[in-house]
């Protein structure tokens, strides 16, 4: 995801400071080189030591270190971000970029470089709410820098409000963004995940074995890809991906509520969920009892794509068929029947695909006859491949 970027982190003097070493971690698994900077105060929370040691690079805290190399250091450390990150940013490093002044080598860094530069705020709720404070960072959003903003809750001063550094994951979210082609700016995208659960009595349920991974991953991508993403989940266990608006549902025809109602302002539908294709006619008002064995009887669900087909949308569509047999004879009829610009063709019985799995293997078929054949990928490689031809259509 981050392969090949340099993130640049400008540490400052908060309690904060130690989130960085997470920060760092979350980084170098995702494939991208750390280097780290510290201002004098943040030396008094942690040390150069350990961010060096996370990041196996030399961290820097003056600007008259003797270095090997004899390079203007400052200067190349801002030409090769990719990112520059102030974590945690104080409202007196915030205050200082905002008046230009670049008087060490964190700021000074930062008025060097042309990457983008994203600040994480964290300080006590008076003075991160200070009209001050609350102006420098106004001015410096309309000059391009990026701010993720502190999270409300207990600070470590005792008080309790906005001020504390926003959850790792978020800035590590808002970092992957600033290093992602923002190709889906602007559209919006629904995606639809998981299995739906059809109601037997007040404790069971028909349902199948998707859980979701595809839909997320697929969601997930178009967010940092800039779009705005709605996705539609049945009941799985997976966190909600940062940035997207989710609307849980639990059976077929809740879900059809929800796609068809958010359907006419999308560019973007990919129905990735496993809808059940059957309910039970009745559902009993008392649970079931094992003495006397039921009889269940299935009524049809409502096929949500094909209806979306019908309605004629100005959205590009995108099916999934699972197949076991005949795979592409059977995805192509499905592409036709319900009016699709492309269907993602897996075959269940071949090893890497299919439900629950991080990997799949799929064919995709698009309405012009294009067929495009994927060797086993991760769901989010995989997601990005499914995204950027969907991309191609919209533009058409
Ligand atoms: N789909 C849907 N509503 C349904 C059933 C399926 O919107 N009631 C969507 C799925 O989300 C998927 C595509 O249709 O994108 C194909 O689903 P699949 O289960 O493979 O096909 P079915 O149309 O159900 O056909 P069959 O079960 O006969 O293979």
């Amino acid at each position: 995801m981050l392969q090949e970027k340099q993130i640049v982190i400008g540490v400052c003097g908060g309690i904060a400071a130690y989130k960085v070493c997470d920060l760092v971690r979350m980084l170098k698994k995702a494939g991208a080189q750390c280097f780290c900077m510290m201002t004098s105060s943040a030396q008094e929370f942690i040390t150069p030591l350990t961010l060096s040691t996370l990041t196996g690079q030399k961290t820097v805290c003056g600007m008259f270190e003797q270095n090997k190399d004899w390079e203007v250091e400052h200067i190349s450390w801002a030409k090769r971000a990719d990112v520059l990150v102030l974590v945690p940013a104080t409202a007196n490093v915030i205050g200082k970029i905002n008046a230009g002044i670049a008087d060490d080598f964190v700021t000074t860094t930062v008025m060097a470089t042309k990457a983008p530069v994203l600040i994480a705020p964290a300080m006590n709720t008076n003075m991160f709410e200070n009209p001050i404070t609350q102006r420098n960072i106004a001015q410096l959003s309309e000059l391009g820098y990026h701010f993720t903003m502190p999270d409300e809750g207990f600070l470590a001063c005792g008080d309790t409000g906005r001020g504390r550094l926003a959850e790792t994951e978020r800035i590590f979210e808002d970092i992957v963004r600033l290093c992602t082609p923002q190709d889906l700016a602007g559209k919006s995208v629904l995606v639809t995940a998981g299995p739906t659960r059809e109601a037997v009595d007040p404790v069971r349920f028909l349902t199948n074995h998707s859980t979701g991974k595809m839909g997320y991953a697929i969601a997930r991508a178009a967010a940092r890809r800039g779009a705005e993403v709605t996705l539609v989940s049945g009941p799985v266990s997976l966190p909600a991906p940062y940035g997207v608006r989710v609307e849980q549902v639990e059976s077929a025809c809740q879900m059809r509520d929800a796609v068809i109602q958010s359907a006419p302002k999308m560019d973007l539908i990919i129905k990735s969920a496993a809808v059940a294709d059957f309910r039970p006619a009745h559902v009993a008002d008392q649970k079931l009892k094992k003495n006397q064995l039921p009889e269940i009887q299935l009524e049809k669900n409502p096929d949500i794509l094909q209806e979306l087909g019908q309605m004629k949308l100005s959205a590009v569509l995108v099916g999934f068929a699972m197949e076991t047999e005949d795979l592409e004879q059977r995805a192509k009829e499905k592409m036709e029947r319900k009016g699709l610009h492309m269907i993602v063709a897996n075959n269940l019985k071949v090893e890497g695909a299919g439900f629950g799995t991080d990997t799949n293997v799929v064919t995709v078929f698009s309405k012009d006859g294009s067929v495009k054949r994927f060797p086993k990928l991760e769901k989010t490689a995989l997601a990005d491949e499914i995204l950027t031809m969907a991309k191609e259509w919209i533009v058409r």
